[in-house]
């Protein structure tokens, strides 16, 4: 709290004082719960000017383009650390000693196994479901199968299922891929990394061994860091707003799932690979831009723009770097890149993109890197799921952890007033 104040002057001359809380960093907020009580709501639609909640995780500065992760800048954490040292430091604040972080791995690696019934489940799906579809479906179901951890009350239960959700959800991306291709689930393998354990399930089959390529394994544990957490995003809101009521960890989990998978957000990567596509060349991007700025048409660029960033995604400009790096490694010259590199070079340099701040944002490289990887971009929203779990329980666990109050906004109510029922069917 800070010892600022905003007045709210009323038509009829009353003003209501509101206390302004600050953060250590970032905007100031209007703490408007008196309004309440005064027979007032506020009214925001798309939670353009609203904090939800109070929070120690993560920070952004959209306009100069900064992420922290509990105080650590992403570019850092990108480069020097690896998705499971910076699980640990999303969920418990601090980075880990060695041995924490030993004592950390080990417990993740004990989980990575599925209730082996949860193979039927995947049968009861149509070879050609979209694998969202299948992972949004499966990891609510793990409420089903682990009774043990669901009193969201237990700090215990809630610790075991943060545990078992980081754990099995490669295990349970790669079974989705499998089951659309008509392959065999490979186990989880303890003796790689996450990323690698990975790879692994999604490549390996029963009649070839296959080698993890470290540089693939690093780029695919890049994705997998700076995809981990991301403030109060869509997702992310959705697995509090979930949770608020209590809902079981593997419910709010799947619930965020579901949210993530639309275009606008965590589908975004998908649908930039689609449209790199679609653009095919160099010489079909101007046509792509025009229909971009053009207000009747629906089209938008893909992978651009953000709610909150009005400068260069941070953790744009290292999944660019990672593109190169996984390109060169496959010898591979493709294509897409050099449509993605002109397209943002256009974009870059066009009023429309410059007056609205639309750059460049995590889903525009990464998609590029995931095909170059031998992985169909049906997949690329799953993976993105399974990076961003971390993120969930960690939001999740530290609304529990903090106390909450059930999430219930109010409305504009603009219907009908109260009218008389009569009914037009013969009774
Ligand atoms: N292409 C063309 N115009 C755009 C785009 C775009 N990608 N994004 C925003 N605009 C325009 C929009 O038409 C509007 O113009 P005007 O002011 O003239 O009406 C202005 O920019 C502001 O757009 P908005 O829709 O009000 O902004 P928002 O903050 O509500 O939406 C967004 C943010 C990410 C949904 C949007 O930029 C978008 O749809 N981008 C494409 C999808 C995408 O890449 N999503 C991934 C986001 S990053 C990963 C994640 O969070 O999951």
């Amino acid at each position: 709290m800070t010892d600022k104040k905003v007045t709210l002057t009323l038509q009829d001359d009353n003003s209501i004082e509101l206390d302004v809380m600050q953060g250590t960093l970032g905007q100031d907020v209007v703490d408007v719960r008196a309004l309440g009580s005064k027979g007032l709501f506020t009214f925001d639609p798309g939670f353009t000017s609203t904090a939800s909640c109070e929070s120690k995780i993560t920070f952004i500065d959209g306009d100069e383009g900064i992420l922290l992760h509990r105080g650590f800048p992403i570019d850092q954490l990108a480069t020097h650390s690896n998705y499971l040292e910076v699980c640990y430091i999303l969920l418990n604040g601090e980075a880990p000693t060695q041995a924490q972080f030993d004592e950390f791995c080990t417990t993740v690696t004990r989980h990575t196994m599925i209730h082996e019934q949860i193979t039927r489940l995947f049968h009861g799906f149509r070879r050609d479901s979209h694998p969202m579809a299948v992972m949004c479906g499966v990891t609510g179901a793990l409420a089903a199968f682990y009774h043990d951890s669901l009193d969201v009350n237990i700090e215990r239960h809630r610790e075991i299922a943060a545990f078992r959700l980081l754990s099995k959800m490669p295990t349970m991306a790669a079974m989705c891929y499998k089951y659309s291709i008509g392959q065999p689930f490979v186990y989880p393998r303890n003796d790689l990394s996450y990323a690698g354990n990975f790879l692994h399930m999604m490549f390996a089959t029963p009649c070839e061994e296959y080698k993890v390529n470290p540089v693939l394994e690093r780029a695919m544990d890049r994705i997998l860091i700076l995809h981990a957490d991301h403030e109060q995003n869509a997702s992310t809101s959705t697995v509090r707003t979930a949770g608020s009521s209590g809902a079981n960890p593997f419910a709010c989990i799947a619930a965020g799932i579901a949210s993530l998978w639309g275009p606008a957000h965590g589908g975004a990567n998908e649908a930039t690979l689609r449209m790199l596509e679609e653009i095919s060349t160099v010489e079909h991007i101007p046509e792509f831009v025009r229909r971009a700025k053009d207000k009747n048409d629906s089209f938008r660029l893909m992978g651009f723009g953000h709610r909150v960033y009005k400068n260069y995604d941070p953790r744009a400009t290292v999944m660019r770097e990672t593109c190169h790096e996984v390109l060169n490694e496959l010898g591979m010259k493709d294509d897409l890149l050099e449509v993605a590199m002109e397209l943002e070079h256009i974009a870059l340099n066009d009023p429309y993109f410059i007056e609205r701040k639309l750059y460049p944002n995590v889903d525009f490289y990464s998609g590029i890197i995931l095909k170059a990887m031998g992985i169909p971009s049906s997949m690329f929203t799953v993976i993105f799921a399974m990076a961003r779990t971390v993120g969930w329980i960690a939001h999740w666990k530290e609304m529990h952890d903090e106390g909450m109050k059930i999430a219930r906004p109010r409305q504009l109510y603009t219907g009908y007033t109260e009218r008389e029922f009569n009914s037009a069917l013969n009774k």
